[in-house]
């Protein structure tokens, strides 16, 4: 947000506190004009709005008053971050607003429970309204509120668009200007929060309604209703659209304004009346009013032959007849006669024209301004505090007045309406000059301080003038109007030398000097109002005054059926003969009333400026400023505030800003207040003559003292700055610290306490296991139930799960783990298909080849085992197909054994039967047959079939014998022979010839048939090596060594 051309955040509003008013002097003027060093000089005044009103600063005080200068344009210092920036902050702490205005007067009510009023003046399109609105939505948003306050506070608010409908009309100097005064009291409850609300309204502008001067209009809501209501609505009014069709809208020749939109206008006004609580027959009503008041206007008379006046627009009296609800021709007769009463009795005489045109005007003028003040009092009851509030705000409730009254007008041709604005605006001067000097002096005496006399002049010998008992303008005014005989303007005029003649501030053309009198007309009188001087031309005075309706056209009236209209004009009204009071002594005795009110508040100001007649932004018309800077008495006003010392603080304020120039009070005072600021003001080197200390403020004689020590502040700041800085940031990493401290305790009890949790559960779920398992393994041995189930489970489980870790994994592995009783079944089973698994998956990995090895394998194993001592050594190593290759056998013999397959061949050795001696030899076996071969030669041929048996020793040597049958002569006997493959031989024999029943395998001696009659025998014995010899007894002896020799 911009704000003063700097940079206003969250921070910036500390810094802005900070910064406070005084510095601001630096870069546009001063805030405070109390602080300008030549007060005296209207030049330098000026020059200071001047600065500051180019950069759109608007707002300037002289002290506690606030002045303020039309922008004529939208400044974004009015948004709802503004209200709370001027929140409960001391007044010269931040830059000048209305806001601070309204906020301080808010507190000043509430701490101080005494009444306050805010007196706005200014002149016309000076902006004072706009500034009444601004304090009033302050409040509205501000206060605290509750439901019904919230529709008091709309309802507040909306009384201003429906009363500046009807009261305010478009000017040469104002397009909004508010035609008549106003003061509103906003009562609040000792919490502060408004509770009601009522408006007092001043004078309106009635000639208004019936003349406006060339470029002006009449009331808005004419213009509105015209421009806004639908088509239906107009009809039964039986109006047009257009403006110009109306005698009362076309004397100032202006239907549109350009900144005005009166359809927009007309809703929010529709809609105003609504919020405040006018009903439907209400709003028709005040509809009909207005109608009839634009009717009126178009009311046209002629002259008879005989002078007689008639109606001519006889429709438009029908019509108005109708909207008044009045009798028509009743009204028709009061508009042309008069009634009088003459020595008791009544008379009827008939109006001249231009009295029966002036007795129109005059209705049309009491009808509007009585239903102005009706509208008043409706808004009032409706702002009204209700009677429960009453009681629960008993004394506590205060008061805030706002007074946005005419300002001070000189217009071109001023008249009645003039006299009585300015004669106001004397009055609240006054008051201004009273009220201002008065809390001066307080203050002085109140801070024990003596009171230095001020020159100023005193408006009162002008008030005086105008108001005094018997000799004043007023008291001749009514004397005129009153008094028997012919009386006229003129004759008013020529009372007024007679009597108040010779007074300093009154001229005529008659009394006038030479060069006045060039500029006077006769019928004028010149006032020498403290704001300047004003002609008021008398034409139309007494009229005005008299304020007159006949009397027959008020009982018509009376007769009203239209609920306002009967509340306007009473019946007691015909009947009271007496006259009723001048419009001026009225006005003048609702200005005491007023200024007693005022008196009994404590005041604050704002003074409006209008820097330009042309409404126009950016523009500062020095001499129209000059002017009002005079006539608003703000020369004076400063003079009195600068009289004796031009800048005063309290104690705590002054010390709080400068206590970092002197090293006692920084960075805190501890004792009183007095004697801080008074070390520090020594530390600072005043002078005993430019300031002196009161009871609870200091006071500076001199704006250049304050300056000085502001200076040395500005040259202490980055030093301040820095130690600020310093503090806030460690303040910023030590909070930063703490939050994440707290936040690692947080993370930790919660991780710590989930921890916790988990291992709880997990322990409470293994004690549970426990003991179902101790349960279980108790009761292991019933059937399974609810107390063993998870027992059992449990161990059928790790049974199962260890007998998976430790199957066999060979056919020949036999181990398996001893099952627990409840599973041994299952574990048999198991054990039985695992074993046949292995099987199966063994059988189908076996080749062609190694089957066949293992058959013979096998024979080999049902033939010798644990039969043969040489029999496990040869466990290991495989059969061969054959131990001797192709090229080792003898072709010669292939060639005999023809198409037989050599099955198998081995080298053995032969021993001769008889003699035992050894021979090499070729054990070759076929299909049918076994060869022995001596090199190319087949020595012997054994038929399979033939084969009786084959024998050899349980031991560890290699001897066979083959043994065949004797009676063939053809066989050679039984073959002796030794072969070092004697396992595998023996086996593949026994297959071929499908003998393996004919194995022998003997313990002891092997016998052998040596012929058919005669056996040999083979002895075994066993000794270190083998040897095969010829034994003693001739047997053969073999020795088997112990240990293996295969
Ligand atoms: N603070 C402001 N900001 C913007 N425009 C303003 C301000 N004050 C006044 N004006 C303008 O000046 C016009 C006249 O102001 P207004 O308050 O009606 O004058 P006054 O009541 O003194 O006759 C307003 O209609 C508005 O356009
Ligand atoms: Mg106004």
């Amino acid at each position: 947000m911009r704000y003063q051309g700097r940079e206003v955040d969250v921070e910036g509003r500390v810094r802005l506190v900070m910064e406070s008013a005084l510095t601001a002097r630096d870069r546009v003027g001063v805030q405070d004009f109390v602080l300008l060093e030549n007060y005296n000089s209207e030049a330098a005044f000026i020059e200071n709005l001047r600065r500051r009103f180019r950069e759109n600063l608007i707002y300037t005080y002289i002290g506690s008053v606030l002045v303020s200068v039309n922008p004529y344009k939208e400044l974004e210092i009015y948004s709802k971050q503004q209200m709370e920036r001027y929140r409960g902050v001391s007044f010269y702490e931040i830059s000048p607003h209305v806001y601070a205005i309204s906020d301080n007067t808010y507190r000043a009510m509430k701490t101080e429970r005494k009444d306050q009023c805010i007196l706005i003046s200014g002149e016309s399109g000076a902006g004072k309204t706009e500034a009444s609105k601004k304090i009033l939505l302050y409040y509205a948003v501000t206060c605290p509120t509750n439901d019904r306050m919230e529709t008091l506070g709309n309802r507040l608010l909306q009384s201003n668009p429906v009363l500046e409908a009807f009261g305010n009309a478009k000017t040469l100097r104002n397009d909004n200007s508010s035609r008549f005064g106003k003061y509103m009291d906003i009562q609040f409850d000792f919490k502060g929060a408004p509770i009601g609300g009522h408006i007092l309204n001043y004078l309106l502008e009635k000639s208004r309604v019936v003349h406006q001067n060339h470029g002006e209009r009449n009331f808005h809501i004419f213009y509105q209703l015209l421009d806004g209501a639908d088509d239906d609505l107009l009809s039964t009014l039986n109006l047009e659209r257009n403006p110009q069709s109306y005698r009362y809208l076309v004397k100032g020749n202006c239907p549109r304004v350009s900144s005005i939109s009166d359809k927009n206008n007309w809703k929010v006004v529709t809609k105003a009346l609504d919020v405040i609580g006018f009903s439907t027959e209400e709003v028709q009503e005040l509809l009909d009013i207005i109608a009839s008041v634009l009717h009126l206007g178009n009311t046209l008379f002629g002259e008879g032959e005989e002078g007689e006046t008639y109606i001519t627009t006889e429709t438009q009296l029908s019509w108005l007849a109708k909207l008044l609800r009045v009798d028509g021709s009743a009204l028709k007769e009061a508009l042309t006669h008069k009634k009088l009463t003459a020595k008791g009795e009544e008379m009827i005489s008939p109006l001249s024209f231009e009295q029966a045109v002036s007795a129109r005007d005059a209705l049309a003028k009491a009808v509007y301004g009585r239903t102005f003040n009706w509208l008043v009092e409706k808004i009032n009851r409706s702002l009204a505090i209700k009677q429960d509030e009453i009681y629960h705000s008993g004394k506590g409730s205060s008061v805030i007045g706002l007074l946005d009254i005419y300002g001070f007008e000189v217009l071109q041709h001023n008249s009645f309406e003039q006299f009585c604005i300015n004669y106001c605006n004397e009055k609240l001067q006054q008051l201004f000059i009273e009220l201002t000097l008065r809390s001066e002096q307080e203050e002085y005496e109140t801070e024990g301080i003596a009171w230095e006399p001020v020159q100023y002049f005193d408006n009162k010998i002008i008030c005086d003038l105008i108001e005094e008992k018997h000799k004043g303008i007023i008291s001749i005014l009514d004397e005129e109007c009153l008094r028997p005989g012919e009386t006229c303007d003129a004759s008013f005029l020529e009372k007024l030398e007679d009597t108040v003649g010779g007074h300093p501030h009154f001229v005529t053309h008659k009394l006038a000097n030479g060069k006045t009198r060039r500029v006077m007309s006769r019928e004028e009188f010149r006032l020498l109002h403290y704001a300047g001087e004003v002609n008021y031309n008398v034409s139309g005075f007494l009229d005005k005054n008299n304020d007159l309706l006949n009397r027959n056209l008020k009982e018509v009236m009376c007769q009203s059926d239209n609920q306002i209209l009967s509340c306007c004009f009473r019946r007691e009204e015909v009947i009271d003969q007496k006259r009723p009071e001048m419009a001026a002594s009225q006005f003048k005795n609702s200005l005491m009333r007023l200024m007693e009110i005022l008196r009994s508040k404590e005041p604050s100001y704002v003074r409006c400026i209008k820097p330009n007649d042309a409404k126009q932004p950016g523009r500062f018309d020095e001499v129209l400023v000059r002017h009002q800077v005079k006539y608003l008495g703000l020369m004076e006003n400063l003079r009195v505030r600068r009289a004796g010392f031009a800048y005063r603080r309290r104690f705590e304020a002054f010390l709080q800003r400068y206590k970092p120039l002197c090293p006692e009070t920084w960075p805190s005072w501890q004792g009183k207040l007095v004697d801080g600021v008074s070390t520090l003001v020594n530390h600072l080197g005043y002078k005993a003559e430019e300031f002196k200390l009161g009871r609870s403020k200091i006071f500076i004689r001199f704006p250049k003292t304050l300056f000085t020590t502001e200076d040395a502040l500005e040259a202490k700041k980055p030093e301040i700055a820095l130690i600020l800085q310093k503090s806030w940031r460690g303040y910023r990493e030590w909070a930063k610290y703490q939050r994440i401290r707290h936040a690692v305790i947080v993370i930790q009890s919660g991780w710590r306490g989930m921890k916790a949790r988990r291992r709880a559960n997990r322990r409470r779920h293994a004690a549970e296991l426990i003991r179902r398992f101790i349960k279980g393994f108790i009761y292991r041995q019933e059937e399974y139930c609810p107390e063993n189930e998870y027992f059992l489970d449990h161990v059928r489980c790790s049974f199962l799960k260890k007998l998976s870790k430790n199957l066999p994994r060979s056919v020949l592995d036999k181990s398996w783990p001893t099952a627990p009783p409840s599973v041994v079944e299952a574990s048999e089973h198991l054990q039985t298909l695992h074993m046949r698994n292995m099987v199966i998956k063994y059988c189908r990995r076996v080749q062609p080849e190694w089957k066949k090895q293992m058959m013979q394998k096998v024979v080999a194993s049902e033939l010798f085992k644990d039969q043969k001592e040489l029999y496990p050594q040869t466990v290991g190593r495989l059969f061969l197909d054959s131990r001797l290759e192709r090229e080792q056998i003898s072709l010669k013999v292939l060639q005999t054994l023809g198409s037989e397959k050599v099955q198998y061949g081995v080298n053995v050795v032969k021993y001769d039967r008889r003699g035992f001696k050894p021979r090499a030899r070729q054990l070759l076996l076929l299909n049918t047959f076994a060869v022995l071969v001596d090199r190319t030669k087949i020595k012997q041929r054994i038929d399979y079939s033939t084969l009786r048996g084959i024998s050899v020793s349980s031991h560890r040597d290699g001897m066979v014998v083959l043994h065949v049958p004797c009676e063939d002569s053809k066989q050679k006997g039984d073959a002796v022979l030794h072969c070092s493959h004697v396992i595998e031989l023996v086996t593949k024999l026994s297959m071929l010839a499908s003998k393996t029943n004919y194995v022998n395998i003997s313990p002891g001696s092997i016998r052998f048939a040596i012929t058919r009659s005669k056996e040999g025998i083979i002895d075994f014995i066993r000794g270190s090596e083998l040897k095969v010899a010829k034994g003693k007894r001739g047997h053969l002896l073999v020795t088997t060594p112990q240990i293996a020799a295969t």
